[in-house]
Formats: C-alpha cells, structure tokens, sequence
C-alpha cells in the first residue's frame, strides 16, 4: 500500500474519461488502447508510472497492457516532441519512393528515425501501412494523415507545425 501512494496516479479527469469509455465496453481491459491513448493525450506519452496506474484501473497485469501498448505504435513509451512526424514504411509507399523520402525527412528535420529535434519541435518516427497505399507514399503529422508526399512539399508541410 506504500509503495502504491508513492507511484504517481492518474488525474481524475483521466479517470474519469477512461471509466466513460469502459462503460461502453464489455469488460474493463477492453479500454485498453482508450486508456492509454486518454493518458498520451494528457500527458503527451505513457511513462512506466502511467501504464503501472492504468494498468491498476484496468484490473490487468502490467506485463499484458505492455503488450497492448507495444503493439499498438501510436502509444509512445517515451517523451516526444510537439509533433510526432510518422513516415510509412511498409511496402506500397517503399514501391512508392518511401526510402528517398525518409532520407529527405531526416535531413531536413536534422534528426534519425526514434530521435527528437533539440527544439523538441519534431520527433521522428517510422510507421507501418497508414491505410493510404493509393496515395503512397504517406505520412503522419500528430493526427494529420498527409498523402501523395513528395520531398518538394515537406518544408511547407513541416512549415506548418509551429
Ligand atoms: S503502405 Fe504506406 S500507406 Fe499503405
């Protein structure tokens, strides 16, 4: 019981929101990704403190929302920046000239895939299919699905994240 107080909590506001979404839900780990998405909104990632309290909320183990969270690439595990730049990297948009873009992104931003730009402006993250392949080769900015990207538009694109 200690040990518990001296873990940080969730917020009641988070709590609460999270209770709204397992109330439409069979059973309470069933919100998990909610949960944690919830969470990542809040705080803008899901630090261990975090999934240990969601997990306590949730009456599951740990180790299993881990899982979740680990399976499921928008819960980032670790601080990001303001925006969260995700570039596709599976099959359709690496026909598609993915693999140029890439290098384009990370010269422009100064920063390798998993890292964070000093300003703390961008990080850089790979993604899999986005669900765009027509429109290959696409990326994600925070919740902006950008398609058709080409290595010309990405000053502008990125121009418009302060
Ligand atoms: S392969 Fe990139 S959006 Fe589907």
């Amino acid at each position: 019981m200690r040990g518990q107080q001296l873990l940080p909590t969730l917020t009641a506001e988070e709590i609460a929101e999270i209770e709204e979404e397992i109330n439409h839900l069979p059973d309470r780990k069933s919100a998990a990704i909610d949960a944690l998405m919830i969470v990542q909104k809040h705080r803008g990632w899901v630090s261990d403190e975090s999934l240990g309290a969601i997990s306590r909320l949730l009456a599951m183990s740990v180790e299993e929302l881990d899982g979740v969270a680990t399976f499921y690439n928008l819960v980032f595990r670790q601080p990001v920046g303001r925006h969260v730049v995700m570039v596709c990297d599976s099959v359709s948009c690496y026909v598609m000239g993915a693999d140029d873009l890439a290098k384009e992104v990370q010269s422009q931003l100064g920063v390798r895939f998993g890292e964070t730009t000093p300003d703390k402006r961008f990080t850089l993250l790979p993604i899999v299919c986005l669900g765009a392949c027509d429109k290959a080769p696409a990326m994600m900015i925070d919740e902006d699905l950008i398609e058709n990207v080409s290595s010309d538009r990405l000053q502008s694109i990125f121009g418009a994240y302060a």
